[in-house]
């Protein structure tokens, strides 16, 4: 099995992602940790620890509270889509253990990452489905991390169009001055992109909702109310009709490239422009000559992808 560590700030897709990532048989999720975004920290926070309870994670793997504000830029939260609490459309029951676990964290979360990363004992790879934050302060705290890590996978980025402004997507736009840091580092053995481009074929389609209604259990209800939230809100604020589940595609990669078409390519991150800020420069046709930096996921197998998702859900269901 191979050994990751997922960052993240869930978040409905983020939540799934949690999922797929601790339930594929092919992954052994050593911990996660959280990260500003889609709601506050706290929030993030918690709905990590809820979704590791309605999971049924086990409570070996730490959950560590990260970086609640991006390195220089003030941070968007997205109740738009993910609602005042982040995970809108279900009332996910609390950890239980959620106070006691969280108090005893203190500010060293950084050091705690990187001790746990380094403690496996084999290369680790780092999966971020959120802004860049965590990641970067890492590798800038903990350039040595590079001998433990095998890759950093994440979702985030754009070749064309974006979804937070026209030029950017979210994830890399909250934070570029972290994107930025991540792109360019000699720390990172290898850096995979998963952007919109391949999300947006990975969608929660009328049939897709039907499989999981048809799992028939509180624990696929649960997720089904979830995803119905994350199909209004994408119809209100995109005119989507089925919303793509971005993070778990970043997931999917790690388990399983052979259901990916991907192109190396130089990649820069946009951080000053008036217009184009977050912009993940994608040089496709390699007309810089610059070193290639960045694995592009270009494509993914969605139906292959869809049943190794539900399969994950069953897994949790069962457990
Ligand atoms: C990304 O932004 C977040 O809202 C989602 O969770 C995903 O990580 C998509 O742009
Ligand atoms: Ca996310």
């Amino acid at each position: 099995k191979k050994p990751i560590w997922l960052d993240c700030d869930p978040g409905h897709d983020d939540a799934l992602a949690i999922i797929l990532a601790a339930y594929h048989p092919s992954l052994e999720l050593i911990g996660i940790s959280t990260v500003v975004g889609n709601q506050t920290l706290d929030r993030t926070t918690q709905n990590a620890y809820k979704v590791a309870y309605i999971a049924g994670l086990p409570s070996h793997i730490p959950i560590i509270r990260g970086c609640g504000e991006s390195l220089c830029r003030h941070v968007t939260t997205c109740p738009e889509i993910h609602g005042q609490t982040g995970l809108g459309g279900a009332d996910v029951p609390e950890h239980p253990e959620y106070k006691t676990l969280t108090k005893q964290q203190d500010e060293n979360y950084l050091w705690n990452i990187y001790q746990k990363i380094i403690s496996v004992g084999r290369p680790v790879t780092l999966i971020a489905t959120g802004q860049l934050t965590n990641v970067a302060l890492l590798l800038k705290v903990f350039p040595q991390i590079k001998d433990s890590l095998l890759e950093i996978v994440l979702m985030g980025g754009c070749i064309g169009i974006g979804n937070i402004t026209p030029g950017s997507e979210f994830n890399i736009m909250n934070d570029p001055d972290a994107a930025h840091i991540v792109f360019t580092s000699p720390h990172v053995p290898r850096l995979v992109m998963v952007p919109l481009e391949l999300t947006h074929t990975v969608c929660v389609t009328p049939e897709i909702s039907e499989r999981l209604r048809s799992l028939d259990s509180p624990f696929s209800s649960m997720l089904n109310h979830l995803l119905q939230f994350f199909v209004s809100t994408y119809k209100q604020v995109f005119q989507f009709d089925s919303p793509p589940l971005h993070d778990p595609c970043a997931i999917a990669y790690v388990a399983d490239r052979d259901l990916f078409e991907e192109k190396v390519m130089h990649v820069d991150i946009e951080r000053t422009s008036e217009f184009c800020q977050g912009r993940t420069v994608c040089d496709l046709y390699d007309m810089h000559r610059k070193e290639k930096n960045c694995v592009v996921a270009m494509k993914i197998k969605v139906e292959e992808f869809w049943n190794t998702m539900l399969n994950a859900i069953e897994l949790a269901d069962k457990n």
